[in-house]
């Protein structure tokens, strides 16, 4: 995850339930995001001001009253949401406090920017900083409703960050007592802890089992046998360790199974330096196309889901 998910898509002309317009927002949300890639490119004194910082700030704080849900929605899937926003926002303020050379009232200005605005959001029992869940819940009810509450139902998420997507799976699909999800990712930050808690206050950790490293070490460690009849690669967005993740997962779903890729669209709401990076579409599109037998494509859009022929 990084800064550039501020960077949004080309604005709309639509009005934001604020009033405030949309394209205005985008503009302005564009503007910060590519203000920070040059801080990010030039990481010197005399680019990355006290002055350049404090209006950076300025601007954003300014920006933050102005953004609503609709507007972020306006944005893009990627950017998707209010908390998907403020995370980037605080990500690259977290960033811009690294520079020893800053003075102490930029400091506390970038530590007071952080201050007001809270990592986490409370939803019921559970703490989240983002929302990569919520742009895709109307297409996951359409294609899962079938197996709602079905017996022995196993999913494989590769990519858990927080548990959103897995807690809705186990909240909507996987209600089934029966039901197991798999969850492979790094755990390698606080967001594990997190994690932790919030499966714990699902009720039903027993029925969630966590693969902890990187996902092309962990799949070669499971038997290729195709018991998962759900699985959602949202791993590391790199297009080789996207197909590295298709490829080495696809032997463990199971004939009529679903595998669902997040961001496949996300190239379009990146600028362009990030753009060669975090492409999955490209990883995603040579597993397309050498699977393309063995798969039937269910829905095409931000995600791609597909259905493995029997
Ligand atoms: C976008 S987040 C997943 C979001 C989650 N699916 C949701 O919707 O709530 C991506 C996650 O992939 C994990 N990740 C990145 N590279 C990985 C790798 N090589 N192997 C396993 N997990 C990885 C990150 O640690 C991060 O938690």
């Amino acid at each position: 995850m990084n800064a550039s998910v501020i960077a949004g898509r080309p604005p709309s002309s639509s009005s934001g339930p604020s009033g405030a317009e949309p394209s205005n927002i985008a503009t302005r949300v564009s503007a910060l995001a590519e203000r920070f890639k040059e801080f990010r490119t030039s990481p010197r004194p005399e680019v990355v001001t006290d002055t350049a910082v404090q209006r950076w700030l300025l601007e954003l704080d300014e920006l933050g009253k102005l953004v609503t849900e609709g507007s972020a929605a306006d944005l893009g899937p990627h950017a998707a949401s209010v908390d998907n926003l403020k995370l980037a926002a605080r990500t690259a303020t977290e960033k811009l406090l690294q520079l020893p050379w800053l003075s102490a009232e930029t400091q506390r200005g970038l530590q007071g920017y952080l201050e007001r605005n809270p990592a986490y959001r409370q939803i019921g029992p559970y703490r989240f900083s983002s929302d990569w869940m919520s742009k895709c819940e109307a297409d996951w009810r359409n294609v899962l409703t079938p197996w709602v509450n079905r017996p022995e139902l196993k999913a494989l998420e590769i990519g858990s960050f927080e548990g959103r997507s897995a807690i809705w799976l186990l909240e909507n699909v996987l209600t089934h007592p029966e039901s197991r999800i798999v969850c492979a990712d790094l755990f390698d930050g606080p967001y594990a802890k997190v994690f932790d808690e919030n499966i714990a206050a699902t009720g039903q950790a027993h029925r969630v089992e966590k693969l902890v490293g990187p996902s092309g070490h962990v799949l070669r460690r499971l038997p290729p046998e195709p018991v998962f009849d759900f699985i959602y690669v949202d791993g590391s967005h790199r297009p080789f360790d996207v197909l590295e993740d298709a490829v080495l997962s696809w032997r463990l779903l199971r004939p009529n199974g679903l595998m669902v890729f997040d961001d496949y669209g996300m190239a379009g709401a990146q600028l362009a330096a990030f753009a060669n990076i975090d492409r999955p579409d490209i990883g995603i599109d040579a597993f397309l196309s050498a699977a393309a037998h063995q798969l039937e494509v269910v829905l095409k859009g931000f995600q791609i889901i597909v259905r493995k022929k029997t």
